[in-house]
């Protein structure tokens, strides 16, 4: 009896403390004029239900509090804006105190003027730098080919073999840049750099605790390998024959660069571009690869354009920007799915980029509510690739839907963001995933091996892997 006192004396004790804290917590961001919303633990927040529940807290937090709400989640006070409009507000908006506001271990490792992080006019010139390079001419003429080369050989060899799909296709991503940016390939430091790439990309997404065996430590010293590593093909290339690459351009000290970086921020927006394009290029092509895989008449549709595009080529032939733009529809009526539709049709389902985060600079109005300076504002635009009002029978795959209306223009279309911070390597990553499609569709057919399971939330990725048998046509 005494025992049974105890047990339920203790656990009243703890009923009451826990009501105390949540409680304490509410009272200390209960300031007038914020939105509706729940703010969980003291430090925690809610973070453990939004990692967990992932889009089903925010429907359940939207279907309780309304489409902008508060929270506390991944350790900052935030407000959760699901409504396209205010969204679209937010994005075209920066300069009206809505600045990018990235995690802070996501900036200790990406560098401190990597560009998703500087502002104003660094900002500028850094992008300027950028678009310099991703540039459709630019694409054309300088890239295409190195990741048409890069394709042909990477998708070599494949026949009778059971293969990750996903480690492939991460693979992809990082040595295709590698050898765009600076002509780095089949080498023991192109291995080496893969290593320290894949280290640094888990560390962004990791709490900032610099202790040993942590992801964030480790992600520090990989980047001051790849830093170190890159400051010495600079130092070289400055008294080196023309490569033809990304850095070559970068480097070019004329009149025609029209914004000149110093060598500390050409290795940031180096790492920047390396970081943006592994997980959103590799990631979509995976997940075009699952939803062809299970969608045969697509995969048909989009053979057929691919043995198209080889006739009259050999084996050996490239493919250049004109096979590239008869795969593009844009607003043009296309007689089957081209790339570009499974491609955007897969970033809708998949949802590989869920949203973005910025930061107040000042106490902002939002819809009539006040969003204090110093909250953080994650744009949650994942939804919006679900609204049947948009896309009929959202949650079936179907390419076709991008040819009867021009959908990717639509004011609400999101996926690569939006104003000023709109992607940069949004042709460049449809190019490179359209190259690797082709050569994919073109030689072989593929199973699955195995029934992997995808996980949506909060990234895109098979945890097990996704096992394939390949086959040669
Ligand atoms: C194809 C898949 C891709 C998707 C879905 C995608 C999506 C996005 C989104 C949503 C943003 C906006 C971020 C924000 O507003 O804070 C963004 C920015 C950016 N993306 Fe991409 N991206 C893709 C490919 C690439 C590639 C291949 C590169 C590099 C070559 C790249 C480089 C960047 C950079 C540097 C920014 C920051 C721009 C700035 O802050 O001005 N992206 N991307």
């Amino acid at each position: 009896m005494d025992l049974l006192e105890l047990v339920l004396g203790v656990a009243l004790g703890l009923l009451v403390i826990c009501c105390g804290l949540l409680r304490w917590n509410e009272l200390r961001y209960s300031k007038k004029g914020l939105p509706p919303g729940t703010m969980g633990w003291p430090l925690f927040g809610e973070t453990t239900e939004f990692l967990k529940q992932g889009p089903n807290f925010m429907e359940n937090q939207r279907a309780r509090h309304g489409s902008l709400f508060k929270s506390h989640i991944l350790g900052c006070p935030t407000v959760v804006c699901m409504d396209p409009e205010i969204n679209r507000y937010i994005l075209l908006n920066e300069s009206r105190g809505l600045v990018p506001g990235y995690p802070q271990s996501m900036l200790d490792i990406l560098g401190e003027s990597n560009i998703a992080a500087v502002t104003g006019v660094l900002h500028k010139s850094m992008r300027s730098a950028l678009l310099g390079l991703l540039n459709p001419p630019m694409i054309r003429d300088l890239l295409l080919p190195k990741i048409d080369e890069f394709m042909k050989t990477h998708l070599c060899n494949w026949n009778d073999k059971v293969i990750d799909i996903q480690e492939k296709t991460k693979e992809m991503a990082i040595c295709s840049a590698l050898k765009q940016i600076a002509s780095i390939e089949g080498s023991p430091a192109c291995e080496a750099l893969k290593a320290d790439v894949f280290e640094l990309v888990l560390g962004t997404l990791s709490l900032p605790i610099n202790l040993p065996g942590t992801n964030y430590r480790r992600a520090l010293r990989a980047r001051s390998k790849v830093v170190q590593m890159l400051r010495k093909i600079i130092e070289k290339r400055r008294s080196e024959s023309y490569h033809n690459d990304m850095l070559d351009v970068l480097l070019k000290n004329d009149d025609s660069m029209k914004a000149k970086l110093s060598d500390e921020q050409i290795i940031d927006l180096i790492i920047a571009i390396v970081y943006s394009g592994y997980e959103t290029v590799s990631t979509t092509t995976m997940m075009a690869i699952k939803y062809l895989h299970d969608h045969p008449k697509a995969l048909q549709e989009l053979r057929k354009e691919h043995l198209g595009i080889r006739k009259g080529k050999s084996p050996e032939d490239r493919i250049d920007w004109n096979d590239y733009k008869s795969m593009a529809f844009t607003c043009r009526m296309m007689p089957s799915p081209s790339p570009l539709q499974v491609i955007f049709e897969t970033l809708r389902m998949a949802t590989v980029v869920n949203g973005v985060l910025r930061k107040t600079t000042q106490d902002i109005q939002l819809k009539g509510f006040i969003i204090p300076k110093g909250w953080r504002i994650y744009v949650y635009t994942r939804e919006i690739n679900y609204d049947p009002c948009l896309y009929s029978e959202p949650l079936s795959f179907n390419p076709w839907r991008w040819m009867e209306k021009n959908l990717g223009s639509h004011q609400y279309f999101m996926m690569f963001g939006g104003g000023s911070r709109l992607c940069p390597g949004k042709e460049l990553g449809t190019v490179e995933i359209a190259t690797f499609l082709h050569y994919f569709v073109t030689r072989y057919r593929w199973e699955e091996v195995g029934g992997a399971t995808v996980v949506e939330f909060p990234r895109v990725e098979a945890p097990n892997g996704l096992q394939i048998r390949v086959q040669s046509y």
